[in-house]
């Protein structure tokens, strides 16, 4: 079976175990285990800020991120389709109680936009905008650099601040050939995931100013997510950081040449961004075509008329090459 769900299927390498084997480990709930410390540092120092939390996933790095940033009835901005929105429960209502005001299509909030939303703040009928919310890469898509730089911008001269769901922040520097700093520049507070395109099984971290950190590690122990000798996983993503980045740009091309493979199939029209491959199926028939794909081998997410496939570290040039193939037979029988 050729796993394309998604980046988060990947396994510890054996390199990466035994690291977590040899961990040197202590109670990190007292600050004491020096493998999350590396890892926190070395995370702040990559990402340009002064101070990191390692936290169990992407969710809770997001929520701490939104915590920290927001006071109960205020608007937090944001895409209807950021992960933040469909993908975590509602947690933001329920956890920081803010307002979410939400924009659709366009992947990035357009100028326009922007300047009709902050019209008429001040005026008392309105929840006060707090936090603007960016995700990099967004569905495998790469934030422009002068997008994140007006946007990031345009949140400071109105007084709100700028948070990156940067769940996948590693591709977007791989692909822009840039410090992953560059692509944190801007943003007051930034999650990262480790157990995504990294590879690494456990954890994620959001990294801001030293003080806002302070206040999301009281805010990890508020929601019962505080860790013990949490160095044992932290040494996988510290291996997952220092190992696996620069390897992103081959999973960035096997996904264009899967794509390239795809599209020349009937009736499908394949992107690659990053390391996604988005199929548009005919008829709004995602679901048969994921079930097609299934039954020859290749593992695949699908709804409407959008499967999509995602390439990480366990996936080889071959595994392209046999799981176009295995899609082209799946087509024929269709
Ligand atoms: C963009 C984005 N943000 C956040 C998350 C949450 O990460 P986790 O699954 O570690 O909670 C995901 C998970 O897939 C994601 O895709």
């Amino acid at each position: 079976m050729i796993d394309l769900r998604s980046d988060t299927f990947t396994r510890p390498t054996k390199r990466m175990r035994l690291a977590m084997a040899e961990a040197e480990v202590g109670d990190d709930v007292w600050g004491e285990d020096p493998t999350v410390r590396e890892l926190e540092e070395e995370t702040a120092a990559l990402l340009g800020k002064e101070a990191a939390l390692y936290v169990t996933s992407g969710h809770m790095a997001n929520q701490l991120g939104l915590w920290v940033s927001t006071r109960s009835g205020e608007e937090v901005w944001a895409h209807e389709n950021h992960h933040l929105i469909g993908d975590e429960q509602g947690a933001a209502v329920v956890l920081s109680r803010v307002l979410p005001r939400l924009y659709s299509g366009d992947p990035f909030p357009a100028r326009e936009l922007l300047d009709g939303w902050i019209t008429g703040l001040g005026d008392v009928h309105r929840a006060d905008p707090a936090l603007l919310w960016l995700e990099n890469t967004f569905s495998g898509r790469v934030v422009p650099l002068a997008e994140q730089r007006r946007i990031t911008g345009f949140a400071h001269a109105h007084g709100l601040k700028a948070h990156l769901d940067g769940a996948r922040l590693w591709n977007a520097a791989a692909h822009l050939e840039v410090e992953p700093a560059v692509v944190a520049e801007g943003f007051d507070t930034v999650s990262v995931c480790f157990s995504k395109g990294l590879g690494a099984p456990v954890g994620s971290a959001v990294a801001g100013d030293a003080d806002t950190i302070r206040r999301a590690r009281r805010g990890r122990k508020l929601l019962g997510g505080g860790m013990r000798q949490a160095g044992v996983i932290a040494a996988g993503a510290l291996y997952a950081l220092r190992h696996h980045r620069e390897r992103m740009v081959e999973d960035h091309e096997r996904a264009t040449r899967l794509a390239e493979l795809l599209s020349e199939l009937s009736g499908l029209e394949a992107v690659a961004r990053t390391n996604m491959v988005l199929v548009t199926t005919p008829g709004g028939e995602a679901g048969r075509y994921v079930e097609a794909f299934a039954a020859q081998g290749v593992r695949a997410l699908g709804g409407g008329d959008r499967v999509r496939m995602v390439v990480s570290l366990e996936i080889t040039d071959s595994d392209i090459e046999d799981a176009a193939k295995a899609a082209a037979k799946a087509v024929a029988e269709l």
